[in-house]
């Protein structure tokens, strides 16, 4: 077969290198790929927004299968260009996508399937955004409904912070579009998760979960990233598992498919877990970045077999199997991430890597015939073992051979399944 993937980051290094293991791949391309997945993929200069180009490139050169990375193109209705045209693509169409698309609607959706989640309002007007937060008091969390890459959500400690938040979404108007609506919602507190899922319709198989580390510094201090890093499984959140199917997967897919708008891709869940059970913190229609650079490696089924299967309706026939094992990634970000990072910094590698380690790119480039720095989060450097603390351990090592000026990264990443 061959394969398109679509998306340029971490997260596609990591779908690229586990497409590459299967029986059933003949070639894989990648648009537009970055200078890791090139090692095992043709890359093409088409960017992820530009849906027709994507179409256009697919249809010409007779892709077999193209799986998507990122929401943009989701969003922007990737799947439903590519169905028109009767080319076979892994991702929720443009309707579902509004799951991750739209805060308000994925509130919406939970609330019509009685889906455990934070309390919440949405405003358009700031007076009356002013008004409920006055009443509710900090603290309390603002977000844009719309696509913001990341920058979106404001978790307000105090009421001055909640309101600067919401003069910058309603009247400054720093988030275009995507912050003319906001959601108001409930502050919770607990431990997150995230689970991903392969969904088809009812059919819902979940992945082993996950933990992302979103702020840029060790003990969970300073600001949101894309995400410093992951591990995976999460043995010490574990005894969730049956409840969040139960509580928030099921019913979400079964209402879904019922109301007509079955959901068929990848499904993220990011979940809040305290005593008082599992609440969503929000849904993605896609795979984690960096979730998917811990979870992919320690999957044992060929991914195309699984893909196909889920275009095909037959997910039902598929038994994910796994790793006894435990993986880990650590993000390797370059000076000024979460804000503009430093780019074209040299970058020195290692020359070889053990079997069970992996060093996906995410915002690195060829300049002059130098790798250099060209984004916020440049690695993903992972690796697995028996255990989180063994695969800690050989990640951190790792991670020694890997030099660029300024390179920042948390020291804790994985600690807290220890
Ligand atoms: P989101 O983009 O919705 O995932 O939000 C980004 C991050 O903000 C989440 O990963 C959480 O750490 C935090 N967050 C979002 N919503 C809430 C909430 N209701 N309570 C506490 N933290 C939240
Ligand atoms: N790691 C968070 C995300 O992919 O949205």
């Amino acid at each position: 077969m061959k394969i398109l993937v679509i998306g340029g980051g971490g997260r596609e290094h990591a779908l690229v290198w586990k497409l590459n293991q299967s029986a059933h791949v003949e070639k894989i391309f990648c648009a537009p790929g970055n200078p890791g997945i090139s090692e095992m993929a043709e890359c093409v200069p088409i960017a992820v927004n530009q849906v027709d180009q994507l179409a256009e490139y697919a249809e010409s050169r007779k892709m077999d299968l193209t799986v998507v990375g990122p929401e943009e193109p989701l969003v922007l209705g990737v799947v439903d260009e590519f169905k028109k045209r009767g080319l076979k693509i892994y991702g929720p169409d443009r309707q579902s996508a509004k799951l991750e698309g739209s805060k308000a609607y994925a509130k919406s959706v939970m609330k019509r399937f009685g889906i455990p989640t934070a309390r919440y309002e949405e405003f358009t007007d700031f007076e009356d955004a002013l008004g409920y937060l006055r009443v509710q008091g900090a603290p309390i969390v603002i977000k844009a409904d719309g696509l913001a890459a990341g920058k979106g959500v404001t978790v307000a400690e105090t009421q001055q912070e909640a309101e600067a938040a919401l003069d910058d979404a309603l009247r400054q108007g720093i988030f275009g579009e995507a912050g003319q609506k906001v959601v108001i919602e409930e502050f919770l507190e607990g431990e997150e998760m995230t689970i991903l899922a392969f969904v088809d319709g009812e059919t819902v198989l979940p992945l082993v979960p996950s933990q992302d580390h979103k702020p840029i510094f060790d003990g969970d201090r300073g600001p949101n990233t894309g995400g410093m890093g992951a591990y995976s499984p999460v043995p010490h959140l574990e005894q969730w598992l049956t409840e969040i199917q139960r509580l928030i997967l099921k019913p979400l897919a079964k209402g879904l498919a019922e109301s007509g708008q079955p959901y068929r891709g990848l499904l993220y869940t990011g979940l809040m877990l305290n005593e008082s059970g599992p609440k969503v913190v929000e849904f993605n229609v896609r795979f984690g970045d960096p979730e998917a650079q811990v979870v992919l490696p320690l999957l044992e089924n060929d991914l195309v077999e699984i893909l196909s299967a889920s275009c095909e309706g037959r997910l039902n026939e598929v038994e994910l199997e796994w790793k006894k094992e435990a993986s880990v990634c650590v993000i390797a970000a370059a000076p000024g991430y979460p804000g503009p990072p430093t780019k074209g910094l040299a970058i020195e590698l290692p020359e070889f890597l053990e079997d069970g380690t992996q060093i996906f790119h995410a915002g690195t480039r060829i300049q002059e015939n130098t790798l250099v720095t060209s984004g916020g989060r440049v690695f993903g450097v992972t690796a697995q073992a028996r255990d989180v603390e063994q695969a800690r351990n050989r990640v951190y090592q790792l991670m020694e051979n890997i030099k660029f000026r300024g390179m920042q990264f948390r020291s804790d990443i994985g600690a807290k399944a220890l």
